[in-house]
């Protein structure tokens, strides 16, 4: 256990329960090394597998990762296949994390994804649903809009066949159809390198989360820098709407 780790406990402070990352910067990370873009979404990928095996040390229950949004396949299409091919590979290799009883989710359309990516998703869900450590969740094809659209159509279908009725829509039943159905609402979100937004991410379960910003590029961020993080959030007093 690291000396920061054991000072949390000594302050009491409070770990959020769900930590959503908007991995940010990449670009911009390889730009300054006068290096390809992919360059630095191969380093974002090193930086996210050290930062998920910390938060699960941090006793983080539940981290979400905005890996690639809806509006990420305008980009260049030698950038998505780049993207693709690292999440493909962190895939293989997720094995490691399953090992350390890490439960691992995605969330998004993954309709559009190759099909052989599709199968690997399944997969890594199916044999590590049982782990109850920390839940791992990738966005991936995710934007919030298009996770509430899907939603609400999905309750639009099961009115039409009589299986609720309009009375039955409560904040609690659109909250199970949402992709993130059965996890808790996200209580901190990170966003470094410098933007100060939310990106379509999380939206419906955001509603009470703390933000952090920082201007490190995402490749860059830490564990120091997560551990700033919670501290911060710690030492905000959430009262949720109340006094
Ligand atoms: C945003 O930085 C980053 C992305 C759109 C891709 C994130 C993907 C990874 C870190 C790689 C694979 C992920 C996993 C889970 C293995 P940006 O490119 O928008 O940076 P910029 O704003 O500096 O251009």
């Amino acid at each position: 256990m690291s000396e920061s780790k054991k000072d949390y406990f000594k302050n009491g402070t409070s770990v959020p329960v769900h930590v959503g990352v908007i991995m940010d910067g990449n670009g911009r990370w390889a730009k300054k090394r006068g290096m390809p873009r992919k360059y630095g979404h191969r380093e974002g990928a090193k930086t996210f597998r050290a930062i998920t095996r910390y938060a699960k040390e941090m006793g983080i229950k539940y981290i979400t990762f905005y890996a690639f949004s809806t509006e990420n396949w305008q980009r260049p299409a030698d950038e998505v296949k780049s993207i693709m091919d690292l999440f493909e590979k962190y895939l293989d290799e997720v094995r490691d994390f399953v090992d350390e009883n890490i439960r691992v989710r995605f969330i998004g359309d993954r309709s559009k994804l190759n099909p052989r990516l599709q199968d690997k998703m399944h997969r890594v869900e199916e044999d590590s649903k049982d782990f109850d450590s920390m839940t791992l969740i990738l966005a991936i094809n995710y934007g919030g809009r298009d996770e509430i659209t899907h939603a609400v159509k999905e309750i639009a279908k099961s009115v039409e066949s009589g299986q609720l009725s309009p009375e039955d829509i409560t904040q609690e039943l659109i909250q199970s159809r949402l992709y993130t159905g059965g996890i808790p609402d996200v209580d901190l979100i990170i966003r470094p390198s410098g933007e100060q937004r939310l990106s379509n991410f999380l939206i419906w379960q955001s509603a009470y989360a703390e933000y952090y910003f920082t201007n490190i590029l995402w490749p860059d961020f830490s564990k120091k820098d997560l551990e700033n993080a919670v501290l911060a959030y710690s030492e905000r007093n959430r009262r949720f709407g109340g006094v």
